[in-house]
């Protein structure tokens, strides 16, 4: 049986996404560097799915060691979840991210080229639309993005078009997804940040278990219902299924259909901070203290997605609710306090 390689197959949406591929009976590999996921990452999807997962810790932007997992493995097709995503880190080392990132994609695709694999889905993400001009987004919106976070993901999703332009036998689906929210419902799988958390859920969730003294908001006269800035939150069990319904399209499609697809993935709702404090605080059953600061440079007053083509291509919908989300976030937190550590 062919398997499926999950490149960052160990991190937040990466575990999740190879949690449900393992359930659909699909075979999986897993191929990760664990600079930004911990080895108990693989324990865990086992321990959920009761099978076991073949996993290589692999430094991706070496061409060896991706020639290594497909010489060693009949691979129909590739996800690449692999890369860093902190925003405001990508401005500070721009030149890490722009390596790390496109070497990790340009690896991939010399490879499978070699071994005759033409079937990838890239998670990418909306921060390739920058500041969107129109809502709800549209795949079809200008790609403007603000940090070089977001242009690495630009530049990868006009490698794929290239390719897929120079030869019918390629076949991508960009996934543009926007901000993923939750945990697995075994509360054994989470997102776990490296130090102090860039993203909004697991700093309200730090503050709540006692490790953070209070949530700042990032500014507080946006144009916006109640001040604060709009955003898309998606249930990572959603994003994994979006993954894995891209990844059956690919490894189903025939030559009539087009060789690149971007999608974006999202719940095509838009919340503010507020409002998504405000679920957390039912979800915990407590008030979180906060102060109103500066505006986060980049950050954006309003964006959410328009979710028709992921429903008409890939016939795939959000499922979950924003309380779930919350809900879902805080079991992980609580079950798990300092995230991976010490498993
Ligand atoms: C959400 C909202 C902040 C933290 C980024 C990436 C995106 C995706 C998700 C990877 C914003 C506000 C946040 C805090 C705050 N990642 N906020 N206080 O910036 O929308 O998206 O992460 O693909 O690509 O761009 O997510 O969670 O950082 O912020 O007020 O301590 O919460 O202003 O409105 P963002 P976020």
């Amino acid at each position: 049986m062919t398997a499926i390689l999950v490149a960052g197959g160990a991190g937040y949406v990466g575990s999740h996404t190879v949690v449900k591929l393992l359930e659909k009976n699909q075979k999986v590999i897993i191929a990760d560097d664990f600079s930004h996921s911990n080895l108990a990452v693989i324990s865990a999807i086992q321990a959920i799915t009761g099978q076991s997962v073949k996993s290589y810790r692999a430094d991706l932007t070496q061409l060896e060691e991706v020639k290594k997992i497909f010489d060693e493995n009949e691979i129909s097709g590739v996800i690449n979840l692999a890369g860093y995503k902190s925003v405001g880190e990508s401005s500070q080392m721009p030149l890490h991210y722009y390596r790390n990132n496109l070497e990790i994609m340009l690896n991939l695709l010399t490879v499978m080229e070699e071994y005759d694999v033409y079937r990838l889905v890239f998670s990418s993400s909306a921060t390739v639309y920058g500041n969107p001009k129109e809502l709800p987004v549209k795949e079809s919106a200008q790609r403007k993005p603000t940090n070089t976070y977001g242009r690495t993901k630009v530049m990868i999703e006009q490698i794929l078009q290239d390719l897929a332009e120079s030869d019918s036998r390629w076949r991508f689906i960009s996934l543009r997804f926007f901000n993923p929210l939750g945990a697995h419902k075994s509360s054994n799988l989470g997102e776990d940040p490296n130090g102090l958390p860039n993203n909004l859920a697991p700093y309200i969730t730090q503050v709540a278990i006692g490790k953070l003294p209070k949530l700042q908001i990032y500014g507080h006269d946006f144009p916006t219902p109640d001040g604060t800035s709009v955003r898309d939150y998606l249930h990572i069990d959603d994003l994994a299924a979006g993954h894995v319904a891209a990844m059956n399209n690919l490894l189903d499609s025939q030559d009539e259909t087009s060789r690149f697809e971007a999608i974006n993935l999202g719940s095509g709702k838009g919340y503010s901070v507020l409002e998504i404090l405000q679920a957390f605080e039912e979800a915990i059953g407590k008030k979180i203290p906060f102060d109103y600061t500066e505006k986060r440079l980049g950050d954006t007053a309003e964006s959410f997605a328009s979710i028709e083509k992921a429903k008409r291509v890939l016939d795939w919908v959000p499922t979950y609710t924003i309380e779930e989300m919350c809900q879902d976030t805080w079991h992980w937190q609580l079950k798990h306090p300092n995230g991976y550590d010490n498993e």
